[in-house]
This record gives C-alpha cells, sequence and structure tokens, in this order.
C-alpha cells in the first residue's frame, strides 16, 4: 500500500512537472542542422526543466537537406512548412516559445507573422538579422558553398531566380538601392511590411507574443550591420551610419508592431559581449537574461 501510494505520487508529479513547462522550439541558422550544434541548448533545457519538450525544426528528409536549406531554399516555403509542422505537433497545441538562432530568428518571427496558431509566446531570436545584411564578410559553410553564394550575389541579389532560391538573398538589403529591395526582396521586404499598402494583419499578428526578445552579440563580425539583430540598419543611401529603431519609420508608423510591443514592455533589446553566437549555455548570462525569464514558465 504504502509503495502504491509513494507510486501514485511520484506519477503525479511527474505528469505536473512536464505539464508546467511551456514547449520550446528551436530554429537553427545557416551551415547548421536542427540537432546540430545548437542540441547543446536543447540538452541544457531538458536537463535544467526535467520534462519539458524542445524540438527543432528539421527542413527536408534528413541532415543533408536540413543543411542545405540554410543556404538553398525559397524562406517563403520554409516558413509554410515549419508552420505545418508546428500544428501538427500535438505537443504544442497550447502554445510554445521559441529560439531562434541567426538567421532562424527572421524565420522564426515570420512563424510568428503569418502562423500564430498555435500562439508562440516568447520568441527569443539570437543574433537575427530582421533588417537583413548588406555585406557577407564571413560564411559559415564549406568553400565551396560560400564561393556559390557570393557568386550569386554579385550576380544579382534581387534577380528573381537568385531571390527564389538562396536564402542570404531573401534577406539581402542593398542601402542604396532602397526601392529595388522594397520591390524585390521576397522575404524580408515583406514580413517587415516595407511595401504598401500595408498588411495590418501583420502587426495584430506579432503582437500576440508575449515578449519579442533580440538579442545583439556586440562584437558581431559575421551580420552587417550587427545592430541589424535589434532591427536597426544603414540610413539609407549609404552603408555606415546607422540608425536607431525608436527612430525608424518601421517602429514609428508601427508596421509590424514593434512600438506597441516596446510601450507594453514586450520588446527587449538585449546586447551580450561576444562575437556571433558566441555565449555558454552553461552560463550566466544565459540562465539569467534568458532561459530564467523567458523560458522556465
Ligand atoms: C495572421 O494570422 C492569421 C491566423 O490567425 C492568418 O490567417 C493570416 O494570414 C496572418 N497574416 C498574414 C499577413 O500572414
Ligand atoms: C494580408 O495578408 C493576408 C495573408 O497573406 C492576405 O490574405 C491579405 O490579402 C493581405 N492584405 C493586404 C492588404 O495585402
Ligand atoms: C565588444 O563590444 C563591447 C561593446 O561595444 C566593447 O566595449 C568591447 O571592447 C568589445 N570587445 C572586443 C574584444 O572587441
Ligand atoms: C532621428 O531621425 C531624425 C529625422 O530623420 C534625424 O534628424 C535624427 O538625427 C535622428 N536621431 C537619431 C538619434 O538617430
Amino acid at each position: 500500500m504504502k509503495i502504491f501510494v509513494s507510486c501514485f505520487f511520484i506519477i503525479i508529479s511527474i505528469i505536473k512537472t512536464s505539464a508546467s513547462y511551456t514547449p520550446v522550439v528551436m530554429y537553427h541558422g545557416m551551415g547548421d542542422t536542427a540537432y546540430g550544434s545548437i542540441n547543446s541548448v536543447k540538452t541544457f533545457l531538458e536537463s535544467k526543466f526535467p520534462g519539458i519538450y524542445v524540438t527543432s525544426i528539421q527542413m527536408g528528409n534528413n541532415v543533408e537537406e536540413d543543411f542545405l536549406s540554410s543556404y538553398l531554399m525559397n524562406l517563403n516555403e520554409q516558413v509554410e512548412k515549419a508552420c505545418t509542422m508546428i500544428k501538427a505537433d500535438v505537443r504544442l497545441k497550447n502554445g510554445y516559445h521559441s529560439i531562434g538562432f541567426s538567421q532562424g530568428g527572421q524565420i522564426l518571427r515570420a512563424i510568428a507573422q503569418r502562423c500564430p496558431e498555435p500562439p508562440m509566446k516568447n520568441l527569443i531570436s539570437l543574433g537575427g538579422q530582421h533588417q537583413g545584411v548588406y555585406g557577407f564578410p564571413k560564411c559559415m559553410g564549406t568553400v565551396k558553398i560560400c564561393n556559390y553564394i557570393r557568386e550569386m550575389l554579385n550576380f544579382g541579389a534581387y534577380v528573381k531566380y537568385v531571390q527564389d532560391n538562396l536564402v542570404q538573398a531573401e534577406y539581402w538589403h542593398d542601402p542604396l538601392q532602397e526601392n529595388l529591395y522594397r520591390d524585390r526582396s521576397i522575404f524580408l521586404a515583406d514580413i517587415n511590411n516595407v511595401k504598401q499598402p500595408r498588411n495590418e494583419s501583420y502587426k495584430i499578428n506579432l503582437t500576440r507574443l508575449q515578449n519579442l526578445v533580440l538579442v545583439q552579440f556586440l562584437n558581431d563580425t559575421i551580420v552587417q550591420p550587427k545592430e541589424s539583430s535589434w532591427f536597426q540598419f544603414y540610413e539609407p543611401g549609404q552603408a555606415t551610419v546607422v540608425y536607431k529603431l525608436r527612430n525608424s519609420t518601421l517602429y514609428q508608423e508601427d508596421w509590424i508592431g514593434l512600438k506597441k510591443l516596446d510601450e507594453t514592455k514586450r520588446l527587449k533589446l538585449l546586447g551580450t559581449i561576444g562575437d556571433h553566437l558566441q555565449f555558454h549555455v552553461h552560463g550566466k548570462w544565459f540562465y539569467n537574461e534568458i532561459v530564467e525569464p523567458y523560458l522556465s514558465k
């Protein structure tokens, strides 16, 4: 009887703990895979929060396809496929938090804006390129892939074929050709609601988030400019001076809801010392600034 009762309580407490953590969906960056280098974050969360469900989006049927999808795929298609996977996962039906690594940050944001059901609660973007990049100083990948990407970008980032197939072109933002970017960017200009008429629905959907947490790596040598992680970018017509988010039209006219999130204290701009994605999964910063406040409930 005694054994029976304690078993009963153990089972109840297991059910209780696993039910008390919100599931987490991760999205990997360029040159990585769903359960590649970012798996250490999954393992860490599972050790801190027993019973938590942590999953990671894999594009394609295997690791190779997933890896290649971080360079060669249409991001709109990627968002749609990820949306279908999230909807099909019964364990996510009551909502989830998400962590985007590098370009995975803007892909998850697109999911929040286009596919807000089941609800994404907190979105944590680690070194994302929310205003795109202008420059490709370092490339994560094999020499062959990196040369191919550079050739395509030189050929013309806004050429339709390149836009439709090259991930890095789909968030390429040329401040010397803002009109071209606005008209031809099939992904970033769309989710940033740059075109007119603006789609009010993007704002409604993004502001359903509990928190939008944007981490900038203050010594980032990969994201150009690094402030893109906070939606900040070069003033049009040049590539030196970077404007502040709260001073931008995107924010002031509130095309996607950043101002609304900010005014309700749900937009978090965090900076951390270090190069691109350089943080210790087991370190104080990650736990105190990210895990405890945004993933523990
Ligand atoms: C916003 O979310 C709704 C579902 O709630 C979806 O039908 C709509 O297409 C989304 N908006 C955009 C612009 O994708
Ligand atoms: C906004 O986006 C939704 C979903 O893609 C679409 O159905 C709707 O027509 C768009 N509205 C405008 C004003 O473009
Ligand atoms: C990293 O960035 C911080 C903040 O801008 C700066 O104070 C620091 O000197 C930088 N560290 C290195 C090694 O460049
Ligand atoms: C904000 O924008 C105004 C007008 O575009 C500009 O004059 C001002 O210098 C900007 N301020 C900052 C801090 O970027």
